[in-house]
């Protein structure tokens, strides 16, 4: 296979900070905050961001340049070469798990998608004057609803695989770029408007005011796998992504990028949100229906509130969809290398797997209502399984991949920019961070978690 490089050096940005920025930053974010107590959450989470999330990632790009193969291919080949060297650990398990868990997410990210889809479209009934404000149905309908929700979660799943058979250059690098901007300017906005709310002091408080009695035995796991989620690492996108970096990129310099932008974004996502949420108050904070239940009521109390709606809906649409295309184009990066089959064989293949996965969130409050498992419904255990376990034990293989796969001299000359004196010096850092510091606070969080 031809092997593809971004066209653009922006192509990179625009592709992985359109596949970090997501759901995960608007939806998930801010109810894990209000789960875990705000503000000592909220600290927690940024320095795990940096100190956990940002050496992962550098290292989830790092094995895809290195090898220049998608995450199953790559894994195989460091196996190989290390079997030459006496090594026996099975890397190519950990190609295996980034694929299986990717699977499992997008069944469960389109099921969310669709929730988007859903309010994105009463909103522009109200706006062409075909329903009114006020009969914008929550989410309590939606979630006993689901066949409604199968449906949305299929029809993002076409879109999906209509971007991606074009490939990666027409489908991602086009799309995704041009829609970014756009969703933060819109952000800002729309943060002007819900900080003049009367709450918004006592949002401010509650993200910012650092009360660390709030934190839980869950609380370091729950930080540690949403950054994995929110970064998109665990997932060998981004050893995708990596695989499509040219030689003069500077890896670490790129993963600080992607990871400040992220963390602004998900900030943002809370600046919005609290506000109204606080302001109406019988929305709870802890609930994944959070976005969905407060912000409707803030678009409904506001001038121009319909098509502002609209626009936020479309937008936050279009952020997960750049998510999807992400995580799809990963397995079907995957798919191409190991099997004789082209990519729109590789691209309807994975949807239909996919459709069938995702029948389990999408049926969580309906069909599947009476399943509990450990008192979670089935999309909680989706979530679950993913964030706190999956993930965090994916990072875990990663680590010792990057360890005892990658050549001391790679990781050297993909780390070191001689241009770039910094790069020199923090390297020793990154070193220590990969082998000791990373995986003791992500055994730590199993551990209290557990608890
Ligand atoms: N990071 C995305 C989000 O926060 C989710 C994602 C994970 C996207 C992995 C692509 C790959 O919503």
């Amino acid at each position: 296979m031809k092997h593809n490089v971004w066209k653009t050096r922006l192509g990179f940005y625009f592709v992985a900070i359109g596949s970090a920025c997501g759901l995960g930053n608007l939806w998930r974010f801010p109810y894990v905050v209000g789960e875990n107590g705000g503000g000592a959450f909220v600290l927690l989470y940024v320095l795990t961001a940096l100190v956990l999330g940002l050496p992962l990632l550098i290292g989830e790009l790092m094995i895809g340049r290195v090898m220049r193969k998608p995450v199953l291919p790559a894994t195989r080949d460091i196996e190989s070469r290390a079997r030459r060297e006496n090594e026996t650990f099975p890397f190519s398990a950990l190609g295996k798990m980034m694929v299986f868990v990717t699977l499992l997410m997008i069944a469960f990210y389109a099921v969310i998608s669709g929730w988007v889809l859903h309010f994105g479209t009463q909103f522009l009934l109200v706006t062409i004057g075909a329903a009114q404000i006020q009969e914008i149905s929550g989410m309590t309908a939606l979630l006993q609803n689901g066949l409604l929700q199968l449906g949305l979660a299929s029809v993002h799943l076409i879109i999906t695989v209509i971007i991606v058979v074009k490939g990666v250059h027409e489908g991602l690098e086009k799309w995704v770029g041009a829609l970014m901007p756009l969703f933060v300017i819109l952000l800002i906005f729309m943060i002007s408007q819900t900080i003049q709310l009367p709450s918004s002091g006592e949002a401010l408080r509650f993200l910012f005011y650092p009360d660390f009695s709030k934190l839980n035995f869950s609380s370091l796991i729950h930080a540690i796998g949403h950054v994995l989620f929110t970064l998109s690492v665990g997932f060998g996108t981004m050893v995708t992504f990596g695989s499509y970096l040219r030689d003069r990129e500077h890896i670490p310099t790129a993963g600080f990028r992607v990871t400040v932008i992220d963390t602004f974004i998900s900030l943002f996502a809370g600046l919005l949100i609290f506000p109204v949420a606080l302001f109406v108050s019988q929305v709870p904070l802890t609930d994944p229906s959070l976005l969905f239940e407060s912000l409707p009521i803030f678009f409904r109390d506001i001038p121009f509130g319909d098509v502002l709606g609209l626009i936020f809906f479309i937008s936050l649409y279009l952020a997960s969809l750049a998510a999807t295309i992400g995580l799809f184009e990963t397995v079907v990066s995957n798919s191409l290398h190991q099997f004789k089959i082209t990519r729109l064989q590789a691209s309807w293949g994975v949807a239909g797997l996919i459709f069938l996965i995702s029948l389990f969130p999408a049926l969580s409050s309906s069909f599947f209502e009476g399943y509990r498992f450990f008192g979670k419904s089935v999309l909680e255990l989706f979530d679950a399984l993913i964030v706190s376990w999956i993930l965090p034990i994916v990072a875990l293989v990663t680590l010792w991949t990057l360890r005892r796969g990658l050549k001391e001299k790679e990781k050297e000359a993909h780390f070191i920019d001689p241009l770039k004196v910094e790069s020199i010096a923090l390297y020793p850092h990154w070193k220590f961070a990969i082998t000791w510091l990373v995986p003791g606070l992500i055994i730590l969080g199993l551990i209290l978690q557990v608890f």
